[in-house]
């Protein structure tokens, strides 16, 4: 069987071939991340305007890798929720579109278990049940995933996601769009210590849930000085701006580890996904790690290519079609965090 995936939840456009004993065939993804720099985060209207020039080319192109023609495919599976409107609805119109003309099923992806998924692909399937952190852009949550079909949230931001915090910041400290990235580079000078911000939620063990706007208004003080929370960007020296970032994500790293280890201890699982853009943190990655060896947990992360929006993990759909979840040709897109309509 061979599966197109199509991924346009946010500002990334993608496409991929995958099999349904999950072998990639092709994956093409083509950032926007030129077009939303100079406004330092995505602008919903540019992204979705930008998708629907894409989107055609994007899909030829992982139709060409993968040597298919439309005619080879069996069925169609896009991201149709959670995410921005006018991006999934793109997505949702070329699947639709591929679906009805040459009369093969349409299956749905819910995004964010799709991140996960990316780990069982990387991982194999014995990663389930597992402990699912996904950390992105648009969602900072924790899961209990019996199953590759069956997640249960257990927690989330209760403001900003943490990629968004990220995001942000980078801003604030004038380094570039997509934030991650940027700070990550400019934290491997500072010093963590240099400044001490609040970690949300830390001490609260009743709690598996995070918030980032805080350290943000955090951050900007240290920048601006205490009662000065509008500043024109200032010109920070190069080792201000490095401790900034250092202690910044050191902040981030510190809520999401300590939750996701809280969380396996509350649910009893040995295994923890992680997922999203920011499960490409260097920082990260490296305290998993440890904190993983220390407690005996099998830690699976998605390698770098399948962390930020790809559409290789809409491979989750081969489950959803093996279990007969086929979707009408009238489904539409949910925007938000709601569960998929059964
Ligand atoms: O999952 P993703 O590609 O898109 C969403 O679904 O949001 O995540 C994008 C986010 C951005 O906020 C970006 O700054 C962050 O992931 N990100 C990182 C890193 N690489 C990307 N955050 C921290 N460290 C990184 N190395
Ligand atoms: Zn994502």
């Amino acid at each position: 069987m061979n599966l197109l995936a199509i991924e346009s939840s946010c500002d990334e456009t993608a496409a991929a071939v995958v099999t349904d004993r999950l072998e990639v065939l092709a994956s093409v993804v083509a950032s926007q991340d030129e077009l939303h720099r100079r406004f330092g985060g995505v602008v919903p209207e540019i992204a979705s305007r930008a998708h629907v020039e894409r989107i055609l080319p994007v899909i030829d192109e992982a139709l060409a890798k993968a040597g298919l023609a439309l005619g080879d495919l069996d069925a169609v599976a896009v991201a149709n929720t959670p995410g921005l409107a006018g991006s999934l609805l793109v997505g949702l119109a070329a699947a639709k579109t591929i679906c009805l003309a040459m009369g093969i099923p349409l299956v749905a992806v819910n995004h964010l278990q799709a991140h996960i998924y990316a780990c069982r692909l990387a991982a194999g399937e014995d990663v389930f049940p597992c402990v699912g952190l996904i950390a992105s852009g648009g969602h900072t949550s924790l899961y209990r995933c019996a199953g590759p079909l069956d997640f249960k949230l257990l927690g989330a931001t209760i403001d900003d996601a943490a990629g968004e915090a990220f995001d942000k910041v980078a801003n604030m400290l004038g380094l570039a769009y997509p934030g991650g990235p940027s700070i990550q580079r400019a934290a491997e000078h500072g010093d963590p210590r240099a400044y001490r911000f609040p970690r949300a939620f830390l001490k609260d063990e009743n709690r598996l849930d995070f918030s980032f706007s805080g350290l943000k208004t955090a951050v900007r003080y240290a920048i601006a000085g205490p009662g000065k929370p509008d500043f024109a960007r200032l010109d920070l020296p190069e080792n201000r701006v490095a401790d900034l970032a250092a202690a910044f994500q050191e902040a981030v790293v510190d809520c999401l580890v300590d939750k996701a280890f809280l969380c396996l201890r509350k649910t009893g699982l040995a295994t923890l996904c992680v997922g999203g853009g920011v499960a490409a943190n260097r920082r990260l990655r490296e305290r998993l790690d440890e904190e993983a060896r220390r407690r005996n947990v099998r830690l699976c992360i998605a390698p770098l290519a399948l962390s930020t929006d790809n559409a290789v993990m809409g491979a989750i759909a081969i489950e959803r079609y093996k279990a007969g979840k086929i979707e009408p040709l009238d489904l539409d897109v949910y925007p938000g965090v709601v569960r998929q309509p059964a």
